[in-house]
């Protein structure tokens, strides 16, 4: 792991969920594992008129009530140590520079040497005021021994042409290089794993194409509701709120071609390249290739649960879906005609997020005038989650006199071999950010490219 420079963190937004159940916790991972710079201050700002210790308490809360955190007391009273709180309007464009004052004086005091990461755990809604304060008071400003990099969540945009508007905006005020636009997919360990399956392994790229496999399902799937965000999700949908992001970062890494290096812009873009050949939807294709639905009244053994009609936030007559499937192909020499399926739901039977690779059948049906009258095609199966790891199917002979075949799986989890430790996911891209690669985060074209693959979706 490479030195991590001394450096400033300022998280907006810090009294909301993310940064308690997410941001605080992976600090202190970091720190536990040794990953966080030898000097650095974490400094939460939010409207809530709290003083540095009202903060660190609503923090320890957090800590001891997280399962994702390496319940460590050193690490988390040492990140607690390193904290402050601001109380800031985010639009309120002129505390930004009293705030900046601040900012520089507590630098000033720990010798640290003003390189900032900004992360912007806020609602969409203050993501470009937010930056274009910044930017106006001179606090992205970067030189040869400062740098300034902001953070920002998704959602990016609500469709394509607000993406592009959000994009040209904060451009104005900051390089590409200097924003990283997160989707907490890529910060999972076995989504990062794909790359290194595909390109680390000689035998299976030779078959990632065309000629070998007959088509690629991608499933996220969730069991539970929408639950306290159902204002936020009733003008979103399944849709907007997973597949722009999450179920295009999953798709891309499957299909992308070999980037030539693992450089952050080599890496991006062939992914980049992989989202924009994805065939453009005619209005047919939506109504014949894609599905949308949404989540009705429920019962379990023990419980009932209600409608997504019934959460609260939600329009009790909205038709926003909960749950959506589509068929796409993309255009180029290794995918032409490979059909990939994406779907993903709230309120599912269960939980889990896995790519499945199917392969053609053999090509010859040597086993016709057998017992066996159906051979299964092999799956390669990735598990991103609960279950991780990576599982083959094969056939295989069943013991006996008669020639019958049966399925059987070749299992590999990586808790077996690498042990598991907790993680929050965000582990791997604060450190990412802070070290100066965007290899993991979305580059302005990608985002668009993601939005222009729903838009036909959303407009019909
Ligand atoms: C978020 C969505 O981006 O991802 C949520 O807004 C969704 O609706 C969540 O539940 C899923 O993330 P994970 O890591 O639990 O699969």
């Amino acid at each position: 792991m490479q030195k991590l420079n001394d450096c400033t963190i300022v998280i907006f937004g810090a009294s909301g969920d993310l940064a308690a159940r997410k941001l605080i916790p992976a600090l202190a991972n970091l720190c536990q594992r040794n990953l966080l710079p030898s000097n650095s201050l974490i400094v939460g700002c939010a409207r809530r008129e709290w003083n540095d210790q009202q903060f660190k308490d609503h923090i320890e809360k957090a800590l001891t009530s997280t399962a994702d955190h390496e319940n460590t007391e050193p690490c988390a009273k040492n990140v607690q140590a390193r904290m402050k709180y601001y109380r800031l309007n985010v639009d309120d464009s002129e505390a930004f520079a009293s705030f900046d004052e601040t900012l520089t004086q507590w630098e000033n005091e720990l010798e640290l040497p003003g390189n900032r990461l900004y992360y912007l755990a806020v609602g969409p809604e203050h993501i470009e005021n937010i930056v274009m304060n910044l930017g106006t008071q001179g606090m992205l400003k970067e030189h040869s021994s400062q740098w300034r990099r902001i953070i920002i969540e998704k959602p990016f945009g609500h469709d394509l042409d607000s993406a592009r508007a959000l994009n040209r905006t904060i451009l104005t005020k900051a390089a590409e290089k200097q924003i990283y636009r997160i989707d907490h997919y890529l910060g999972k360990e076995t989504v990062q794993n794909i790359i290194v399956f595909r390109f680390a392994n000689g035998i299976f790229e030779p078959l990632w194409n065309r000629n070998y496999i007959d088509h690629i399902q991608i499933t996220v799937a969730e069991d539970i509701g929408v639950g306290s965000r159902g204002e936020y999700y009733d003008s979103a949908g399944a849709l907007r709120d997973m597949v722009p992001n999450h179920i295009c970062q999953l798709m891309s890494l499957v299909a992308m071609e070999p980037p030539s290096s693992f450089d952050a812009n080599a890496v991006r873009n062939e992914q980049t390249k992989a989202i924009q050949s994805v065939q453009t939807l005619t209005r047919n294709d939506v109504l014949e290739n894609t599905v949308r639905g949404q989540y009705g009244r429920g019962e379990t053994e023990d419980d009932t649960r209600n409608s997504y009609r019934e959460t609260q936030g939600v329009d009790t007559s909205s038709n926003t879906e909960t749950f959506v499937a589509a068929r796409l192909f993309i255009d180029n020499w290794r995918w032409a005609g490979v059909p990939f399926y994406f779907r993903t739901g709230k309120r599912l039977p269960l939980r889990t997020t896995e790519i499945v690779i199917q392969f053609k059948q053999a090509p010859h049906k040597l086993f016709r005038h057998t017992n066996v009258d159906q051979i299964m095609p092999n799956r390669l199966i990735m598990g991103i989650q609960p279950i991780e790891g990576i599982f083959l199917s094969i056939s295989a002979k069943i013991p006996g006199p008669i020639v019958d075949i049966g399925r059987v799986n070749m299992r590999f989890q990586y808790a077996d071999y690498f042990g598991s430790r907790p993680d929050t996911g965000y582990e791997r891209l604060l450190y990412d950010a802070i070290l100066g690669d965007a290899t993991l985060f979305q580059r302005a074209d990608m985002v668009e490219a993601c939005w222009n693959l729903v838009m036909p979706i959303l407009n019909e």
